[in-house]
């Protein structure tokens, strides 16, 4: 059984104090939460949201990692750095990073490495843009961001994989529950001949782009969909919050 991960992705929101407010808004409401409730946010509100949640059932999360372990790379983030903060996840090629910020398959991947190696909890994202989805390139897409950015993984079920069909992101647009489950499914089955068909069932895969507290329960109906990266819907602690108890 793979427990369900919510994760909210912050993005470049919410100031520390905003950020505080935020998960105190969010805490009373997912404290009997069935699934792994989680908040990435930006690095400058770590330290303050890290105070926050002590006590709760909400882990932390930042939204990047570099892959050094110190050294020469202005404005950078290294893992201990985060680590002594106690974040536990954080998110790694993000497409906005990958479309803004230079991010390749090959820097996800030694960001990946860097992360499980440190004991962080890597929640890597693929996804497919709408030009490549309306030209049957979907699957190819997603197996070479999945070969090339996991490759040399030892443990997969260290990792969480999130897909975000780019075109569902911030556009209110969702993948159909249908379409997000055979995606997800073959992302799967691509882990399972990647490392092995039990890793890959052991493996949590979850969507994002445009998850709300409208669609969220569909979603989280399917067989293959183990959770959720909310963005926009993670600003609001009620909407978060019903995400988080989808079960309910
Ligand atoms: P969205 O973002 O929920 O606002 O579409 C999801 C994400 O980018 O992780």
């Amino acid at each position: 059984m793979r427990k369900p991960i919510i994760a909210g992705n912050w993005k470049m929101n919410n100031t520390a104090s905003e950020g505080v407010a935020l998960v105190n808004a969010i805490a009373p409401l997912v404290k009997d939460a069935n699934c792994d409730v989680v908040v990435c946010v930006p690095a400058i509100d770590i330290p303050a949201v890290s105070e926050a949640l002590k006590g709760t059932n909400i882990g932390l999360g930042a939204e990047n990692v570099h892959f050094a372990e110190k050294g020469a790379y202005t404005g950078e983030i290294s893992a201990a750095m985060l680590l002594e903060y106690g974040v536990q996840y954080v998110i790694i090629g993000h497409s906005e990073r990958r479309q803004y910020f230079g991010e390749t398959d090959e820097t996800v991947n030694k960001r990946t490495l860097t992360a499980l190696k440190a004991g962080l909890t890597p929640i890597v994202c693929v996804g497919e843009s709408l030009e490549e989805r309306e030209t049957g390139k979907t699957e190819a897409v997603l197996e070479k961001q999945i070969k090339e950015g996991l490759a040399g993984v030892e443990d997969l079920t260290k990792v969480v994989i999130a897909y975000e069909p780019v075109w569902a992101i911030g556009t209110g647009k969702t993948a159909t529950a249908a379409q997000a489950n055979e995606t997800i499914g073959f992302i799967r089955k691509t882990l399972g001949e990647m490392f092995c068909p039990g890793c890959a069932a052991a493996t949590r895969i979850q969507y994002g782009g445009s998850m709300n507290a409208g669609n969220c329960k569909e979603l989280m109906a399917m067989e293959e969909i183990d959770g959720g990266l909310i963005g926009g819907a993670s600003l609001k602690a009620n909407d978060f919050a019903t995400i988080v108890n989808f079960d309910k």
